[in-house]
């Protein structure tokens, strides 16, 4: 997409020292750590899983403060153990969805086909809880760029278009004593690298040298897609 677009500006200790672990386990020791967020609304308050609205479209930044992630209450459980095989890069097993119904799940927002993404002014990824013309169907995540569709109920794998791979998951950790959300990592391929080449004159512009590749830990402040951008635009 519009490189001269641009992206928006966007526990307990016990349970952490717990959880990831758990993560690791589930997916066959392919979690790429980064640091730990918690999930947040707008006002630095702790989200709780089952105060999300089910198949709304929320953003937050992570793992780098310009990075942007999709957060799904998908309609129903995301299955565990799916084996996710791109096509370059190792195969990697999807942990399914957290929460107290298995449905929360989140990926990066950056399209691995060409680095399409969420930006202030608009967006062409999204996810769509009505039907897609471009995909046929309804509950998908679609890249109107050039028509990538990926299925967030099974890790984001490709349904059709020129994507090469899942968009990337990340990871999240669930505290069932407090409902509370983490974000601990990714799996899958990560396209940060290329996305800050591609984008690094408006990064630099927007968040000030450097900072756009600073990490995210502590807190990850979460929005709807409605407020994250000015015009969705859906095929
Ligand atoms: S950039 Fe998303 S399909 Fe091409």
């Amino acid at each position: 997409m519009e490189r001269r677009e641009f992206v928006k500006l966007c526990m307990t200790a016990a349970t952490a020292v717990a959880a990831a672990p758990r993560v690791l386990a589930e997916t066959g020791g392919s979690l790429h750590t980064h640091e730990r967020a918690q999930l947040t609304d707008r006002q630095g308050r702790p989200l709780t899983a089952h105060a999300l609205r089910r198949q709304e479209t929320y953003v937050f930044n992570y793992p780098y403060a310009s990075t942007p992630c999709f957060l799904l209450r998908l309609k129903e459980p995301a299955p565990d153990g799916l084996e996710l095989k791109p096509k370059e890069g190792s195969p990697y097993t999807w942990p399914g969805g957290v929460g107290r119904d298995h449905s929360v799940v989140a990926f990066s927002a950056i399209c691995p086909h060409q680095l399409s993404f969420p930006s202030a002014v608009r967006s062409v990824i999204d996810y769509r809880r009505d039907k897609s013309q471009a995909a046929g169907r309804a509950g998908v995540i679609v890249c109107c760029a050039h028509g990538s569709v990926y299925d967030p109920t099974h890790g984001a794998r490709v349904l059709g278009g020129p994507a090469p791979q899942p968009l990337t998951t990340i990871a999240l950790e669930h505290d069932p004593r407090t409902d509370h959300l983490y974000a601990v990592g990714t799996m899958g391929i990560e396209v940060f690298d290329q996305f800050f080449s591609a984008y690094r004159k408006e990064l630099n512009q927007y968040y000030g040298r450097g900072a756009y590749r600073e990490p995210v830990s502590g807190k990850a402040p979460v929005e709807t897609m409605d407020r994250y951008t000015r015009n969705r635009i859906h095929c």
